[in-house]
């Protein structure tokens, strides 16, 4: 439980954690790979970390230099994971994925070509997310995984394909879904021939970047006629083990970018946050609000990163939809919490998605919006917010979820009163020392 009570301006300097989702990518190819992958910036929040010790049961060290983000995966060669005896039973190496659902559903297509058996479950919440999405595509490439408990959810039993293999396929997924994408690009990897995903709208590319840096033969490109995107992968002999640097993550930067813009008379910089146009639709979403955000330096790598300074501004409402969507899913909940505190009204639309993450985020954030004094109806595929609200503190149900905990720990900032969130742990899946770092800035 954590009490939290209205803000002093923000000011000062962050530099956010690094991504979470390139960060579980660069362990996963660095444990495919050949040699050796250093990986600089890397989130050592709890979701990496079930990444990391996933990989560890499979015969991949993964050494931390000190406290610091720094990571060196040896990698095994893309047939050379091999179960450690302590963790299989019944012949299949049990994986504990935590709260991961990236971790969850890209292992499906990195185990479903393997040599050996794997039972592979997480937590409550993970362990009621849709699975079919990727166990229908691996299906498609003969790959076999059930439902333990027969509802299409993990655990997950995934009999490794082996000798007999994986097949060419091309699949027409009905979400734009990067962990979808990514399942099938990794499973592609092992394939007879040519795998490829057409997805509505593009969702985040970390993973044809990284399969190409690391010598994958990916290609993508945007369908016409607003046909969606494809990525295309070929079979692969070796993926060559390579330094990757992790930009700080824009979606905990977020929460910053949020709360300088609500909070009076706060100017914050955030430095180094990745902004690859499939992941920072918030930047746009924020300044369509009226958001102050300049961007006060570029750094051009694999994944583009940048400096932003962001200062106080009045909010007014917008809609957020359409192929936007995937490109700030994740920053829903914090758009949400600008918009109850922005002029007029904000409709946030073909966002269903929501209803499968962590929570059924459209269900969790307006209830909480709601227990705030906000004006909030939930929709089917989003919901729409009346402005301006006079928050009240309140009694947060995070139910477990990071984006909840620390999407309200912002609305508190401008709250009157007390606000308490009933488990404001869980925020360190992503962004362990969130609430310190926050509270250094209203100093
Ligand atoms: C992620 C993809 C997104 C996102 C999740 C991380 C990834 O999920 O919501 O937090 O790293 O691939 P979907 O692929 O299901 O949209």
């Amino acid at each position: 439980m954590l009490t939290l009570a209205p803000s002093r301006p923000l000011r000062g300097t962050i530099a956010v954690p690094g991504d979470k989702s390139i960060s579980h990518r660069a362990v996963m190819f660095g444990a495919l790979a050949d040699g050796v992958t250093e990986i600089t910036g890397f989130l050592s929040g709890a979701d990496c970390l079930s990444t990391v010790s996933c990989f560890r049961r499979l015969g991949v060290s993964v050494d931390f230099d000190g406290p610091s983000s720094r990571v060196i995966v040896h990698g095994r060669g893309l047939r050379g994971l091999t179960p450690d005896p302590e963790y299989i039973k019944d012949g299949a190496v049990r994986l504990d994925t935590g709260n991961s659902g990236t971790t969850t559903r890209i292992l499906c297509g990195i185990l479903a070509p393997q040599h050996f058996d794997t039972v592979l479950g997480g937590d409550d919440s993970v362990n009621s997310r849709p699975m079919k999405r990727v166990m229908t595509p691996l299906a498609g490439m003969g790959a076999s995984i059930t439902s333990l408990s027969g509802n299409g959810c993990a655990p997950l039993l995934i009999r490794g394909a082996g000798e007999s293999g994986l097949h060419a396929f091309s699949y027409r997924s009905p979400v734009a879904s990067a962990q979808v994408k990514s399942a099938i690009l990794c499973a592609g990897l092992y394939a007879d021939g040519p795998v490829s995903v057409t997805e509505p709208s593009l969702s985040r590319d970390h993973t044809e970047r990284m399969l190409r840096a690391f010598g994958a033969d990916v290609r993508s490109s945007i369908l016409p006629g607003g046909e969606g995107a494809l990525a295309e992968i070929r079979p692969c002999s070796r993926l060559t083990g390579r330094p990757v640097r992790v930009p700080g993550d824009i979606s905990s930067a977020a929460y910053y970018i949020a709360a300088a813009s609500i909070v009076p008379d706060s100017e914050v910089l955030l430095t180094g946050v990745g902004i690859n146009p499939t992941r920072a639709g918030m930047l746009e979403a924020a300044r369509a609000m009226g958001a102050d955000i300049e961007i006060v330096r570029m750094y051009d790598d694999a994944e583009p990163a940048a400096d932003l300074l962001v200062r106080h501004a009045p909010l007014h409402g917008t809609v957020i939809e359409g192929a936007m969507i995937p490109t700030l899913i994740d920053e829903l909940p914090v758009l949400a919490v600008m918009a109850a505190c922005a002029e007029g009204r904000t409709v946030i639309r073909d966002a269903a998605e929501l209803k499968v993450k962590e929570t059924d985020r459209i269900r969790t954030v307006t209830e909480n919006l709601l227990a705030m004094g906000a004006d909030v109806t939930p929709t089917d595929d989003g919901m729409i917010i009346e402005g301006k609200a006079d928050l009240q503190g309140a009694l947060i149900h995070t139910c477990g979820d990071h984006r909840i905990a620390m999407s309200f720990a912002v609305a508190s900032l401008v709250a009157d009163g007390q606000t308490v969130l009933d488990d404001h742990a869980c925020a360190s899946v992503s962004y362990p020392s969130f609430y310190k770092d926050l509270a250094g800035l209203a100093k």
